[in-house]
């Protein structure tokens, strides 16, 4: 939750959009004709060419009986045969296309249905798509035994969102259908398979690895890692997997877990997903975490050493409720995911936590979405664009979205009081578990269940400005927190000569407290002042990463020379939301340029592609 850019993969896509109003225009399924209620999929990982090659099988429900197509996504999907299934239980060969490739929204898939195989209208229950995957699924990140810390095995993961489940499975690829899932998947020996799912910890992998997701995900949450993995119990429904040499850190530092899943269900009901585990991936992961359900994706830098990154895990469980029970309905709803889970992980904050370190965290949030504000342009600050656009180019920011919506839901918590908000919100999730949800069905919600019996908290146009305006309205509340404001006068005397950097007396302050300092001399601090800073607290060297990364950048910028421990950071991290802003602005002089030319090209290969793409982007520009 501190820092609010987790990279929004799909920013700046243009389609040229013939979608019906009613489709998501970054899907080619037509959902109002048939939707997915079951896929399995039944895959053998190969390594040496970077492929899944086996085949989706799916379950479908017709709804429009006069439908004659099946249309599914892909991207970069080699299809081998299409089948459908017959009412006697045989499987007939079905004919199929592919258009050709749209840069945004992959290949559409057109099913066409043969005869009538017995089916009432010729629509078969069941298609099976026999393909394989490319080595440059956008998905897909296929790693060398040198990529990894014991050097020993290879490893693969996925990630998924916003749209990339169709590089490895064809699927109507939009978060308004959810099916369940099964899967059986061959890897070779020795590596294990995890996905977002059943996961079995006795599992061998004889005869493949098994999973079932008996609960119905959209595709974006279809995941899958192979590697040399082991799992740790951290409490009676949680666990961490992870490299072997990684499994005792992450174990320590997650030791909260169990904890957290019960402050959350306190807060918002049941946990409805049996067990909460996690995976620590490889530093080339490209973002700080995933929510795939029943078993959260994290970056290896939120293994700070002392427990300080630990909302991160706070903000992927809130996904349990926000965005896994009750999901956006397209991807211009992302506010309904992003803001709502921003706003409950700093509720699960404060139960662990207290409302101290609850009210740091809110306002170093804050703060960062107003600094952000001058670099958006105002007609993508709302939290949706109220046109029905169809052009995903519109979307909303999708950084913003975090500290606006959470702020948002903060002020019609503050004004209703607890009592009145947290059931409101409890029952916003109950009401539309395992659905996909609108910004409109949420505002029928928020009337009838809140502002209708108390027109007070919230005018229309108040509402209005929050969901449709730009920046964050100007009746909105500002935390202060006191330990901030003291830091704040210590920052400014220090800026100006006036308190030596030891007198800075830093040895209480948590982590959020170094940022929030750190944030702040961004541009003003002098070399002089960043060595006397690295000097006393050597913060180049910190294990947490956010608070490294902030150093950095004020270094680059102030012009003091941090060589040595920014090379480590950079051959060692690959979280984009850090290497691309660093790498950014290191570009800005001849002599930085070149340097960080050399170590990119050794960071390069150790980065995953989509982070190779925004820093080649950077490299490219003048
Ligand atoms: N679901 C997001 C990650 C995401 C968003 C992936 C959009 C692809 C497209 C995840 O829950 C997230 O927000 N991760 C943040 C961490 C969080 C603590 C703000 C990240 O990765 O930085
Ligand atoms: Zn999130």
């Amino acid at each position: 939750m501190p820092t609010l850019k987790p990279l929004r993969l799909l920013a700046g896509a243009m389609v040229c959009a013939a979608a019906a109003a009613h489709a998501d225009p970054l899907s080619y399924a037509r959902y109002d004709q048939v939707r997915t209620a079951d896929l399995h999929l039944d895959l053998k990982a190969d390594f040496s060419h970077k492929t899944l090659t086996g085949y989706a099988e799916l379950t479908l429900n017709w709804i429009d009986k006069s439908a004659r197509a099946l249309v599914l996504d892909t991207r970069d999907l080699s299809i081998a045969k299409v089948q459908v299934l017959n009412a006697d239980g045989t499987w007939a060969p079905a004919s199929y296309l592919l258009d050709k490739l749209d840069p945004a929204r992959g290949q559409a898939l057109r099913i066409a249905l043969p005869g009538n195989g017995g089916q009432p209208n010729g629509q078969p229950n069941k298609v099976r798509i026999y393909y394989h995957t490319a080595p440059t699924a956008t998905a897909l990140q296929w790693m060398s035994p040198q990529q990894t810390m014991s050097g020993k095995r290879p490893f693969m993961f996925s990630q998924s969102e916003e749209i990339n489940a169709r590089s490895w499975a064809p699927v109507q690829d939009t978060p308004a259908v959810r099916f369940t899932y099964s899967a059986r998947i061959d890897a070779p020996a020795g590596l294990r398979v995890v996905m977002s799912a059943e996961n079995d910890q006795k599992a061998t992998g004889a005869g493949g690895w098994k999973f079932t997701m008996p609960q119905p995900i959209p595709s974006y949450l279809l995941a899958i890692a192979i590697g040399e993995i082991d799992v740790r119990n951290l409490g009676p429904r949680t666990a961490v997997y992870a490299e072997p040499a990684r499994i005792e850190a992450a174990a320590y530092e997650m030791a909260d877990t169990e904890k957290m899943v019960s402050a959350a269900e306190a807060l918002y009901g049941p946990y409805r997903w049996g067990r909460y585990d996690m995976i620590v991936l490889p530093p080339s992961f490209p973002i700080g975490g995933m929510e795939n359900p029943r078993l959260t994706f994290v970056t290896p830098t939120m293994i700070a050493g002392d427990r300080s990154l630990v909302d991160l895990i706070a903000h992927e469980l809130a996904h349990s409720w926000s965005g896994n029970l009750v999901t956006n309905a397209s991807w211009k709803h992302f506010w309904l995911n992003e803001g709502f889970t921003t706003y409950v992980t700093t509720r699960v904050v404060e139960k662990l936590y207290g409302a101290e370190v609850a009210d740091i965290n809110l306002q170093v949030e804050q703060e960062e979405a107003m600094a952000s504000l001058p670099e958006i342009a105002p007609a993508k600050q709302a939290l949706i664009t109220r046109d029905a656009d169809v052009d995903p180019a519109t979307y909303t920011d999708g950084g913003l979205v975090y500290p606006k919506g959470a702020w948002f839901l903060r002020t019609l918590e503050q004004r209703a009081g607890r009592d009145v908000f947290d059931p409101f919100l409890r029952g916003w999730f109950d009401q539309h578990a395992f659905q996909s949800a609108t910004t409109d069905e949420f505002l029928v919600y928020l009337h009838k269940n809140l502002l209708d019996a108390h027109p007070d908290i919230m005018s229309d146009a108040e509402v209005n400005e929050w969901v449709y305006g730009a920046g964050i309205p100007a009746a909105a509340k500002h935390v202060a927190s006191p330990r901030l404001a003291a830091i704040d006068i210590a920052r400014t005397a220090w800026l100006k000569g006036e308190l030596p950097t030891k007198d800075l007396d830093p040895k209480n302050w948590i982590a959020l407290e170094w940022m929030h300092f750190l944030n702040d001399i961004d541009g003003k601090a002098t070399a002089a002042q960043m060595k006397d800073l690295d000097a006393a607290y050597a913060l180049g060297k910190s294990g947490n990463d956010e608070i490294a990364y902030r150093f950095f950048l004020s270094s680059i910028k102030a012009g003091y020379n941090v060589r040595g421990p920014l090379e480590k950071f950079l051959l060692s991290v690959g979280r984009q939301k850090f290497v691309v802003p660093l790498y950014t602005a290191l570009l800005k002089t001849p002599d930085d340029r070149a340097w960080a030319k050399a170590v990119y090209a050794t960071a390069r290969p150790h980065y995953h592609p989509e982070t190779q793409a925004s820093v080649d982007k950077q490299f490219a520009k003048k």
